[in-house]
């Protein structure tokens, strides 16, 4: 019943400034979609129309010049938006029909009710342009952070993917819990989080510019211990990180840094690793600005952990 084995019915649509081809099938009504060249979508209340006049005279109307819901975090010309799936219902729904065109595998939930949405945008004098968004249930008894996630195509690439996962691990943190996003994840989902992880285990091992380090499994590091550069604990990495045990595990694995030795484990991290490392964040702290990576920054999430 999720429409995967059905054929793309939607061949092109028009949102803000773009013209997107779609990826998938995705339930917008069939009378609407029948024979439709293109979609014309609002790209404030997501509400969708079948042709550029009905847009325009709908545009005449629509006061939205952002999502709905709450401004959690602004940075610069990003913006983030937390909405209730229960609260703004049709938002939501538009929101989901618009990303399942997007989104193969995964069975998109219109029952909005049960998940919260983090809908990032980019802001100009026109007004706050969705660029992706993740979506996450209420209550998690896992914990995940993260049920479905998207990029716009036309946004795809330049780091926004990282940026929203780097913020579900701030949430997660925040709610004092270790995160995860629910599996399976889709090829570009994974390569996404792959990426991600090992960026943020990286930052911390090549801080402390040690080259090997005993692991310890149980957090039983007293004070004096801890500040030993030396020694971390994948407890440690987990706290610092947000992450789940298991990719901890699983990153320090791909990363390849992980060796048995003399009863125990270590990371060992290679000085051409180390220098790699080093390059790349002079180079992106160096760069003209045009690819400087998005890091989140934690003093501008107005978010607390309850609501
Ligand atoms: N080909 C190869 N690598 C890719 C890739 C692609 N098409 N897309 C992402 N990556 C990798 C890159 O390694 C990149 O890291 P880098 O900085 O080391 O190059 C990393 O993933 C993250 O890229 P980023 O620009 O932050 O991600 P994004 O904004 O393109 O968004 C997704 C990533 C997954 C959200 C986006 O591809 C998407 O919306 N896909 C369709 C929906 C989907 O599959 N969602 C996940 C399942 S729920
Ligand atoms: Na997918």
């Amino acid at each position: 019943s999720c429409g995967q084995q059905l054929l793309k019915n939607v061949p092109l649509i028009e949102l803000g400034r773009h013209r997107i081809k779609p990826w998938y099938f995705s339930p917008y009504p069939d009378e609407l979609v029948k024979n439709l060249e293109c979609l014309f979508i609002c790209e404030f209340c997501l509400k969708y129309v079948d042709s550029l006049p009905r847009l325009k005279r709908h545009l005449t109307k629509c006061l939205c010049k952002h999502p709905p819901g709450r401004e959690i975090y602004r940075k610069g010309h990003v913006s983030f938006f937390e909405i209730d799936g229960r609260k703004d219902k049709v938002y939501t729904r538009n929101l989901c029909l618009l990303s399942k065109l997007f989104l193969d595998h995964k069975w998109v939930a219109f029952d909005t009710d049960i998940f919260l949405f983090y809908v990032m945008t980019i802001w100009d004098d026109r007004g706050c342009h969705l660029v992706g968004y993740f979506s996450k249930v209420k209550e998690s008894v896992d914990n995940y952070n993260v049920a479905c996630i998207l990029t716009l195509p036309p946004y795809q690439r330049r780091g926004y993917g990282k940026l929203m996962i780097e913020l579900s691990y701030e949430l997660s943190k925040r709610e004092g819990k270790l995160g995860a996003p629910e599996k399976p994840l889709s090829d570009f989902g994974l390569l996404s989080y792959r990426s991600y992880w090992s960026e943020k285990i990286l930052d911390i091992l090549c801080y402390r510019k040690c080259l090997s380090w005993t692991v310890k499994h149980e957090d039983n590091m007293d004070g004096e211990e801890a500040d030993d550069m030396s020694r971390i604990s994948i407890d440690r990495l987990c706290e610092m990180t947000g992450m789940k045990n298991e990719d901890v595990i699983s990153t320090l694995r791909t990363l390849n840094v992980v060796n048995y030795s003399q009863g125990g484990y270590v990371i060992v991290l290679t000085e051409d690793r180390l220098r790699k490392y080093e390059q790349r964040m002079n180079q992106q702290t160096s760069g003209d600005g045009h690819d400087a990576p998005l890091k989140l920054d934690p003093t501008c999430l107005q978010w607390k952990g309850k609501h």
